[in-house]
């Protein structure tokens, strides 16, 4: 009843302010409602250097708030939102939420995440993958999308953890449940500062460390929504999407050996090369550690199997490979130099540069003295320490599979960074309620609509859990099969089998 009457009292009170040139340069507060149990939701409109903001603020989370911008920046015929959901006075998330193309109002709703960690999801996951928007290095000049994701889903993208991309404060995460909680309250405070997209059934999709991160952000939000807490909106958690996703690192380094040495579709090295003979040797004890870790998951055990696998099992292939002229994150390419240590893409060079521009951060909202940032080495570096990135993510998956989530995880296999044998092992041996069928089954053809050989699928439970193989793809599948994936995505959340 609250939240009727509380989206009604917004959407009202928003009108005149935001669509029309706005009125007021002088804050002003609507308490937009409260209940029995004393919650209420508040909306301040306010203009700071010429930009209009609205602040939102609710009772449950006394300590967070919302700050809302409405960019025209690109796909302007679409309702869209971007700013920052402050956590603390010293930790603030930046957010850019696009609504669906086409019925926007029935379309799923969607919450995109990039990895690293550290990695901006605005610079990788919107402007080069998968976004409504593409930015043309060629004219400088941000372009929509004609196969964005929003011709299907209504999709938020965040820069997450704190100090990723356009988010920014000292107070740093430095865990995967902390990435949980804060990713819950940007959910909580959006979803009830816009009910209209809380009717509609959410998809937490991750790329790369997002593979950690969605896990984590469902088990989360699933235990939130199973609690008591008072004034929470319920959310409509239907699945979770891991795109070449990091998720269960034991299965992930057991496979990379043999993958960049002979066992994958583009090997790098022969299966006799020296180099190959040491991942090789090192791969069995990093795995047991890793498996200690996972049965006691503690600083010790996780930190020392991070310590041993990370440069035997991972940095070093990702040095040879690099060594060898080819492009690690797509092994059928040759790697382009960015100023990116590592990356091959100088595409983001040019999306970095143009999010670090003044008149670029004006108009969504951002301070003028951040420094973009495409990837951030010291957000990054905590996790590993504290022996995150060899946590078991996906055992966190079983019970979400259980209670009727659906799972997807999509990976192109030219990828040498989250190889797609390592995702199709764990997603075998995963002993939810449909283990025995998946674990049977062998991979299906997959052809799109336009009889295009995408791929491979293997399913189970009616289409309850897919492991999708997408050819002629890497790490960033969507970026190299923009056609396929929107396909596969658009099936997926309307609960279609391939
Ligand atoms: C990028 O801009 C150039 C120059 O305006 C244009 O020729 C090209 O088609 C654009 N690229 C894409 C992918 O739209
Ligand atoms: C971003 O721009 C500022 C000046 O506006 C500059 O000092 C800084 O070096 C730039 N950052 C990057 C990563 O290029
Ligand atoms: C784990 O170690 C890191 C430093 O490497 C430290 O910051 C963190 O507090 C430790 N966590 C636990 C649970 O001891």
């Amino acid at each position: 009843m609250l939240r009727a009457i509380v989206g009604l009292l917004v959407s009202s009170f928003l009108l005149p302010g935001v669509h029309g040139r706005p009125q007021a340069q002088e804050p002003s507060q609507v308490a937009l409602g409260s209940n029995a149990v004393g919650e209420w939701l508040s909306s301040t409109i306010y203009a700071e250097d010429g930009v209009h903001f609205e602040r939102v603020q609710h009772s449950h989370f006394p300590k967070h708030q919302l700050r809302i911008t409405r960019p025209k920046l690109c796909d302007k015929q679409v309702e869209q939102y971007s700013g920052y959901l402050d956590v603390a006075d010293d930790k603030h998330l930046f957010f850019w939420f696009f609504e669906a193309r086409h019925d926007p109002e029935n379309a799923p709703l969607m919450l995109w995440l990039n990895g690293g960690p550290g990695v901006s999801t605005i610079a990788s996951g919107l402007l080069f993958e998968n976004g409504p928007c593409i930015f043309n290095t060629t004219s400088w000049r941000i372009e929509d999308r004609p196969l964005g994701w929003n011709e299907k889903v209504n999709i938020v993208y965040l820069d997450q953890p704190a100090g990723t991309g356009y988010s920014y404060g000292a107070g740093t995460t430095t865990t995967l449940p902390g990435v949980a909680a804060d990713a819950d309250a940007f959910l909580q405070l959006f979803l009830q500062r816009f009910p209209r997209y809380a009717r509609l059934p959410l998809h937490i999709a991750g790329e790369s460390f997002g593979g950690h991160f969605v896990p984590h952000i469902g088990a989360f939000v699933a235990a939130q929504n199973a609690g008591t807490s008072t004034g929470r909106i319920p959310v409509r958690l239907a699945s979770l999407v891991l795109a070449n996703g990091l998720s269960e690192p034991a299965s992930q380094f057991a496979t990379s050996a043999d993958y960049l040495c002979g066992g994958g579709p583009y090997p790098p090295f022969a299966h006799d090369d020296r180099r190959c003979v040491a991942w090789r040797a090192a791969t069995p004890p990093c795995v047991r550690m890793i498996e200690t870790c996972y049965a006691y998951e503690n600083n010790a055990t996780c930190g020392a199997a991070t310590a041993y696998c990370w440069p035997a099992v991972f940095t070093s292939p990702v040095e040879a490979v690099h060594a060898a002229g080819k492009n690690i994150h797509d092994l059928r390419a040759e790697c382009e130099e960015s100023a990116i240590p590592g990356n091959c893409y100088p595409q983001f060079d040019a999306i970095s540069e143009w999010l670090n521009q003044t008149s670029t951060k004006r108009r969504l909202g951002v301070d003028q003295a951040l420094d973009f940032q495409f990837m951030k080495s010291d957000i990054q570096q905590p996790f590993f320490t504290n022996g995150q990135a060899v946590l078991n993510s996906a055992a966190l998956l079983v019970p979400l599979v259980n209670s009727g989530i659906r799972l997807l995880a999509f990976a192109g296999d030219a990828d040498g960074v989250c190889n797609y044998m390592g995702i199709e092992l764990w997603m075998r041996r995963l002993e939810h309620k449909h283990h025995a069928e998946l674990a049977a089954v062998p991979p299906q053809p997959w052809v799109t609509s336009t009889g295009y050989h995408a791929g491979e699928v293997t399913a189970a439970g009616k289409g309850a859990v897919a492991f999708v193989r997408v050819f002629e793809a890497g790490h960033m599948a969507p970026y190299d099969q923009p056609e396929a994936t929107l396909e596969l995505i658009s099936k997926w959340v309307d609960g279609e089998e391939l």
